[in-house]
């Protein structure tokens, strides 16, 4: 059995090679969720990242490498506390934001001067980038505002006929996107929390870091509100029965974070985490969101998790997820 898989996944790789070398786009397998990669170095490539993700050209694209001094390549006056990072955290669910080296292009950076950078957590992934002679840009492989792919079939559930050719690489361990570091001053700032806990970052550099102030959401709409969003209406909430109550007379799903003892026989429902733990639930989130959009339902309401480590990432895609509703 496994030298069927292999020979398969060595089938898929080469076929991956091959598409990327041509400057067609591949859904790749990364330890967070899947990307839409290509060619960062071909214009072509690039642009039709964009236009099938429908993504607006001022949200840059992150660069996957498969090395430090590959990341030297493209990236200059690196700050002393991001090669610590880079030492510390890769491969793994953290993307750096860099000053770009000039082979960088400003269609990937959306006009910025700036180049976001990271090193995925995946064997076939990193097996892809080693046979490569050139970086990878892969933004989430979803059309822009759906929910992140965390399985092949989610990248083909946003994409339909659009759908590029797949490189099966597993469900992605983590679940959640890499979070985002920048540095002001040779300081780090939080960009997007993520699959790496902001405290374990603040534990590697030795000081507490800010979240980034940005001038100008627009510059970046990964950071706006709204993203991510499953197409039925999402409520978040600290308080599950009480909102379920609110909700009775609809045709309701939930989502709760752990166990409990019962549950309502009218509402279909998912569960984050069997053992009430922060990192599985964060790998199943959007799973259990693509799984309850299918479903058809009116509402779906979720429950947070708590606000810390992983949790705060987890509320924070909620968040984002989430319908606003008018205070008044
Ligand atoms: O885990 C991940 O990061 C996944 C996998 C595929 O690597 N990728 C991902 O890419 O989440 P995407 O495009 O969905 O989100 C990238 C985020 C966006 O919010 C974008 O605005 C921000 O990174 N970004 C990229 N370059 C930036 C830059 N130069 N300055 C500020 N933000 C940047
Ligand atoms: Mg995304």
């Amino acid at each position: 059995m496994t030298s069927i898989t292999m020979q398969n996944s060595a089938k898929q790789l080469s076929r991956a090679i091959q598409l990327l070398n041509n400057d067609k786009l591949v859904a790749i397998p990364t330890e967070t969720v899947y990307g839409l990669a290509g060619n960062a170095l071909s214009e072509k490539a690039v642009n039709q990242i964009f236009r099938l993700k429908n993504r607006p050209f001022n949200n840059p694209l992150i660069l996957h490498v498969s090395s430090i001094s590959e990341m030297e390549l493209y990236t200059k006056n690196i700050p002393e506390d991001a090669l610590k990072l880079a030492q510390y955290f890769w491969p793994g669910p953290l993307t750096l934001i860099l000053e770009k080296a000039k082979n960088i292009s400003f269609t990937i950076t959306g006009n910025k001067q700036t180049v976001a950078v990271r090193i995925p957590d995946h064997p076939l992934c990193l097996e892809l980038l080693r046979n490569l002679n050139f970086p990878l840009v892969a933004p989430s492989a979803n059309r822009s505002n759906h929910i992140s792919p965390t399985e092949p079939k989610h990248v083909k559930l946003s994409f339909g006929e659009k759908s590029p050719f797949i490189l099966k690489g597993g469900k992605c361990s983590a679940g959640l996107e890499s979070t985002i570091i920048g540095f002001q001053d040779g300081k780090a700032e939080i960009y997007r929390l993520g699959a790496i806990e902001k405290e374990k970052i603040e534990a590697v550099l030795g000081y507490s870091i800010q979240t980034h102030k940005s001038d100008n959401d627009l510059k970046a709409p990964g950071m706006s509100k709204k993203h991510y969003s499953p197409k039925t209406a999402l409520i978040i909430t600290e308080d599950i029965q009480t909102t379920i109550r609110k909700y009775a007379n609809l045709r309701t799903g939930i989502i709760y974070f752990s166990p409990r003892e019962s549950y309502p026989i009218d509402h279909p429902f998912l569960i984050l985490s069997e053992r009430g733990e922060v990192k599985e639930a964060a790998s199943n989130l959007f799973m259990c969101m693509h799984e309850m959009d299918q479903l058809g339902l009116e509402f779906i309401i979720a429950e947070m998790a708590p606000n810390h480590g992983l949790g705060a990432s987890i509320n924070d895609r909620l968040t984002r997820a989430a319908v606003q509703f008018d205070e008044k």
